[in-house]
């Protein structure tokens, strides 16, 4: 028998605590220390073949933040929170993998033996493979978004992921290239009064499978 879960533990509680913010008190800013702080977060994510296939444009400006506010269909979260960050993930993430490793070589955490047949691995399974390179730029932005906002939540802000928004005009207004797509908008900041309480979820029964 394994230990039941202590559901008092601390990331336990964050996870559930957090819910989609639609109110932002919208007199709240954040220092750009703290933004980063929180990306460096979102960073701790996973990616395949440590890809690290994501960027993050912090909108913070009021001037940017009513820009992206119109092409999200309106959402005014995205100008009352103090911060939106625009998830981007990268098609082309295997083209710096050398690079991405040459940390690890620094730290002996592996050879540049380890580091050839990693990075030809990586070009093996992305090179010229487009739904392939979608998909990891999905996962990727998807799980680095989940982390932001477990930080954001864990240091007593309120967020709010959006996938309403319209991705060809906000790429063109924000400088989003060809070689990357826009995952999510993450609204972060003070929330307001007004917001949804948890939502419950589906009964685990119905959602999980043992084989
Ligand atoms: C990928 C994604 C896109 C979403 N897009 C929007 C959106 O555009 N506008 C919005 O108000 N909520 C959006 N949501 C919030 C969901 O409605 C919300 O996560 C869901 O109802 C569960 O509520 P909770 O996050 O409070 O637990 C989105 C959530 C996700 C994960």
């Amino acid at each position: 028998m394994t230990t039941p879960i202590q559901t008092s533990h601390e990331t336990l509680a964050v996870i559930r605590e957090r819910v989609s913010a639609s109110h932002f008190d919208p007199t709240y800013s954040m220092d750009e220390a703290v933004i980063a702080e929180l990306i460096g977060y979102a960073c701790e994510a996973p990616s395949a073949y440590h890809l690290q296939n994501w960027r993050f444009i912090a909108v913070q400006s009021p001037e940017n933040k009513q820009k992206l506010r119109e092409l999200a269909y309106g959402q005014h979260q995205v100008f009352d929170a103090a911060v939106t960050i625009i998830v981007v993930g990268t098609l082309d993430g295997h083209e710096r993998i050398r690079d991405n490793l040459q940390p690890l070589l620094k730290a002996g955490l592996m050879t540049a033996d380890d580091l050839n047949a990693w990075a030809d691995d990586t070009h093996r399974g992305m090179s010229g493979k487009p739904a392939k390179q979608r998909d990891e730029a999905i996962r990727s932005g998807a799980l680095a978004a989940m982390n932001l906002m477990t930080a954001a939540q864990a240091i007593g802000l309120a967020s709010a992921p959006m996938g309403g928004f319209d991705a060809a005009a906000v790429s063109t207004a924000f400088g989003i290239v060809s070689t990357e797509v826009p995952v999510m908008l993450v609204a972060i900041g003070r929330a307001a009064a007004g917001n949804w309480p948890r939502k419950p979820r589906r009964p685990v029964n119905d959602v999980l499978t043992f084989v």
